[in-house]
């Protein structure tokens, strides 16, 4: 592939399978969008509580094919139009991303085309180069996933600089183990959301994320407070609001990213903001987000909410980053349970 012309759009095929989302899309020149399939395994995740590594393979086995076959057809293109193939090698469930690897290998090999790696992570960045065709670097990153959560300087296309990140539980992590003590179904994060609307953020959790130096997050305190409140409650046996606790966490759980994003611009003097993973779904964080960078000023991008979840757009976006550079990987290419931010 050392000589490989390259084409100013190319058409790229993306897969994801590092959770429980099998996914494949068709994007040209790394910015437009030309199909979406997302085939989700969370329903029957749903039953378990929470993603079962072992169910997570054999959901990804049986729909990776039917993903990518849907992806190529609603794009309206044959296998052959295909210019390079994307896939996530990593961060996430090992098993679930050799599905996606190995199908990705074959693939590829069998067009002659190039393979590409891509980072999870850096594909949720990547999201927002779909979402505003115009963005260029440098923007602040705020990534809040459910296995991440980072303030970054987006530097180039190519180069991420991390401010902080997360001591301990990433921030979708921490919603989801909260909705679990607050009885409520996996997906916790979106669930929390839907309660929340229903009630009052007054309850007072610890500001100690907010007082803590630089760009770092502590999610593990805000959890236990948690979890303190609704067992101080329980055995007392005095009432309390499950949906006033959901309001009150999300605040403090979203405040923190809002502002340490912000500070991150002004100091930085960068003008904008791209917001990725999961968590950026929330409407909660979406509003205030917007808000607050309109206050300074800042311009913010937001994806769409179904390019803020799991998805393979996001990575055949990031693909694009790696085509141009000729970044290519090889038959040898293997799964990574876990790959650094920067
Ligand atoms: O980015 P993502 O789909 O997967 C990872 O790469 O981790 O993020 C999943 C996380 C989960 O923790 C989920 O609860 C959270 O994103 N999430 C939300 C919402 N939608 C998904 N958290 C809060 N509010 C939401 N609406
Ligand atoms: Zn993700």
């Amino acid at each position: 592939m050392k000589n490989l012309p390259l084409k100013e759009e190319p058409i790229i095929l993306g897969i994801e399978s590092s959770c429980d989302e099998t996914a494949a899309s068709v994007v040209k020149g790394g910015r437009e969008i030309l199909s979406s399939v997302i085939i989700s395994s969370a329903l029957e995740q749903a039953k378990y509580g929470g993603v079962v590594p072992e169910i997570a393979s054999r959901a990804h086995t049986d729909a990776v094919s039917h993903a990518v076959m849907g992806a190529v057809c609603e794009a309206g293109i044959e296998l052959k139009d295909i210019d390079a193939v994307a896939v996530t090698y990593g961060a996430g469930l090992l098993g679930a991303l050799l599905v996606g690897v190995s199908y990705a290998k074959a693939l590829a090999f069998s067009l002659s085309v190039p393979l590409i790696a891509v980072s999870h992570i850096r594909g949720h960045m990547a999201a927002a180069y779909l979402a505003d065709k115009e963005l260029k670097p440098p923007f602040i990153g705020l990534l809040a996933s459910g296995g991440h959560t980072a303030v970054t300087v987006v530097e180039s296309y190519e180069s991420l600089k991390v401010l902080g990140g997360t001591l301990d539980d990433a921030v979708g992590e921490a919603f989801d183990k909260t909705a679990r003590v607050l009885g409520l179904p996996y997906p916790g994060g979106p669930n929390i959301e839907k309660l929340a609307k229903e009630g009052e953020a007054n309850i007072s959790l610890p500001k100690m994320l907010k007082n803590m130096g630089g760009y770092n997050f502590s999610y593990s305190g805000l959890k236990t407070a948690v979890i303190n409140y609704v067992h101080n409650k329980e055995q007392k046996g005095e009432s309390f609001s499950k949906a006033d606790v959901a309001a009150s966490f999300q605040k403090a759980a979203l405040d923190v990213l809002c502002d340490k994003a912000i500070e991150a611009a002004l100091e930085y003097k960068i003008d904008t903001i791209a917001v990725g993973g999961g968590v950026a779904a929330n409407g909660y964080l979406r509003d205030m987000i917007t808000k607050k960078c309109g206050y300074k000023s800042i311009k913010v991008v937001l994806p769409p909410k179904i390019l803020c979840t799991d998805n393979a757009s996001m990575i055949a976006a990031e693909g694009y980053v790696q085509y141009i550079n000729r970044n290519f990987a090889d038959l040898s290419l293997n799964a990574k349970a876990a790959v650094s931010l920067s």
